[in-house]
This record gives structure tokens, sequence and C-alpha cells, in this order.
């Protein structure tokens, strides 16, 4: 086909979406037309290297369940979901038009595919790492506005996988929540509580994503986080994660969601009196992190 017979058969294909009703999924398809067809020419792409695609995805398809969500999998691998975050972070703080005075919101990252809703409602100070192997390890911080100003009641939903690189829901076909746990800040704004200190883990590697990761010579890995969904009344939810400064794979998270203003250098304690108060019979480690919600746009 000379090259503008296949531009011809883009347009063909382009107008045949022309009549679509609703703008903005004749725009999503027509500029998903553009970029498929100019993908294929770019790549001069073979039927067999397209036959070779079309299985992959149709194995992301066979392999996926509610609990082992491949397509989701293979958009955070490709850095999808990072961008549709950041897309939406920046759509919600205005594109930038932020109060004078105030400061960015704190950066959003992936949820992942290892949020379970309804995590016991716990006190400030209470320990999420119970009978959770690890190391245990102090978290505090505030929550205030992109000014400053503490928010009082703010929620943390806060989850991890343990020490050893497992969350709860790969451990047993009927798990039983661990590591789990959801707090409000006092009248100043703070938060506090023990867990553990999360390690770094492979992220589900036995189904197409993880052969797609290993022929590209990827990380399968993510560093150790902890994850935090942060919310306040008038104020946009936070999806995030804060970072082990140090943890092995750091610079070479294989889903694109460390960002550097998550990463936090936690301190290593020798045993005694922690800053809760508690006393402490083993080394433990402690993070300060605090977050910044945006305001919901008007
Ligand atoms: C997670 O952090 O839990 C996660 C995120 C994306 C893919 C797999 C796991
Ligand atoms: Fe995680």
């Amino acid at each position: 086909m000379a090259d503008h017979a296949q531009e011809k058969l883009t347009e063909d294909v382009l107008a045949a979406f022309a009549g679509t009703p609703d703008p903005r999924l004749r725009a999503l398809m027509t500029a998903l037309v553009r970029h498929l067809h100019a993908f294929a020419r770019e790549v001069d792409l073979t039927p067999d290297e397209w036959l070779a695609a079309m299985k992959f995805l149709d194995a992301t398809g066979q392999i996926s369940t509610e609990r082992r969500p491949e397509f989701i999998l293979l958009s955070d691998t490709l850095g999808l979901s990072m961008m549709v975050v950041a897309l939406q972070q920046a759509r919600a703080s205005g594109g930038g038009a932020a109060a004078k005075g105030a400061t960015p919101a704190t950066e959003a990252t992936v949820e992942g595919p290892f949020y379970w809703p309804g995590a016991p409602e716990l006190p400030l100070g209470a320990d999420l790492g119970e009978g959770v192997p690890g190391e245990p390890a102090f978290y505090m911080g505030r929550v205030t506005d992109t000014e400053g100003r503490p928010l009082v009641g703010a929620l943390l939903d806060v989850w991890s996988g343990d020490g050893e690189g497992k969350y709860d829901v790969q451990l047993a076909p009927e798990p039983v929540m661990k590591a789990r746990g959801r707090l409000r800040t006092d009248a100043e704004g703070r938060y506090w509580f023990w867990s553990i200190l999360p390690a770094f883990y492979p992220i589900p590697d036995d189904g197409p994503v993880g052969n797609m990761l290993r022929a590209t010579n990827r990380s399968i890995y993510r560093p150790g986080h902890m994850h935090m969904q942060v919310s306040a009344p008038g104020h946009v939810m936070l999806t995030t994660q804060v970072f082990v400064g140090g943890s092995p794979y750091i610079d070479q998270d294989a889903v694109f969601g460390k960002r550097d203003t998550l990463v936090v250098d936690f301190d290593h304690h020798a045993p005694g009196k922690a800053p809760d108060g508690r006393v402490m019979k083993k080394p433990y480690h402690s993070a300060s992190y605090d977050f910044r919600l945006a305001p919901t746009p008007a």
C-alpha cells in the first residue's frame, strides 16, 4: 500500500467515528486510532508481531480476576497509570493556579491492587503491625491544607505489605486483614501510629506482564513503601505512598510510582523510649511525613 493509501485508510477509519454522539468518546476514539496507526507505521509492524501482541492481550485477559487485575498491572508497568494519576492531580489543583502563599499538594501515586476498604478505625498511636513479620516502625506527621493550616479529623487509611514483602491478601485464599488501619488526625492535624518497616517486593510476575518485564530486562520489584489514602471534607482525596529511603529498587520501581518528594529517610533507633512514650525493647525505625491536601475545586 503506498503512503497516500495508508493515509487514506487512517482518514477512512477516523471518518467512521465522526458521527459518535458523545464528543468526549469521539475525541478519545479518534486520537486512539491516529496514534495506533502512526505506531504501526513507525515500527513497520508485521502480521506476526501483531498476532503476538493480540495473543499477549488475550493471555492478559485470561489470567485476570478481581484479585488479579492483569490489565491494571500492564497499565502500571507501562507508566500509564502513573500518567493518569499525574494528569488527575494537575486537573484537581486547577493546573497550578494555587492561592498566594500556598504550597503544592502532596504528590499522588498509584493505588495498586492491594487496597482493601473497611480497615479498622484505630486510635492514634495504635500498632497496625501487631502479629506482622517485620521490624517495628513509628510513623508521625501532620495533615494540612496547601496553606499549612492543620486539618482536624482528617482520615488516614493506611496499608502496606509486611517486612518480608507480602500483603495480607497474598497470604491465604481467605485472608485476614493485617497491617491496615484508619486513623484520624488530632486537634492540631497530627497523626502517629506504629507498624512495620515495609520491605521491597515483586509485583505479581507469573503472568504475561511478568513475561514482558523479563523480555525487556526490567525490574519486577517495587521499593518498600507505606500506602496512605488521606481525606478531609472540602479537600481532594490523596492516594499516595511514603517510600523507604535507601530501599532496594528505590530508583527502579516497576510501576514508576516513586516520586522523590515521597521518599523519607527513616531514622534507626536503639531500644528505649519512643516519641510517643512507648518503651521499646527492640530497635525500631521512625519516619516523619506531612501531607498537604488541595482544596476541592469550586
Ligand atoms: C502496590 O504498591 O501495592 C502495587 C502497585 C502497582 C502494582 C502492584 C502493586
Ligand atoms: Fe504496595
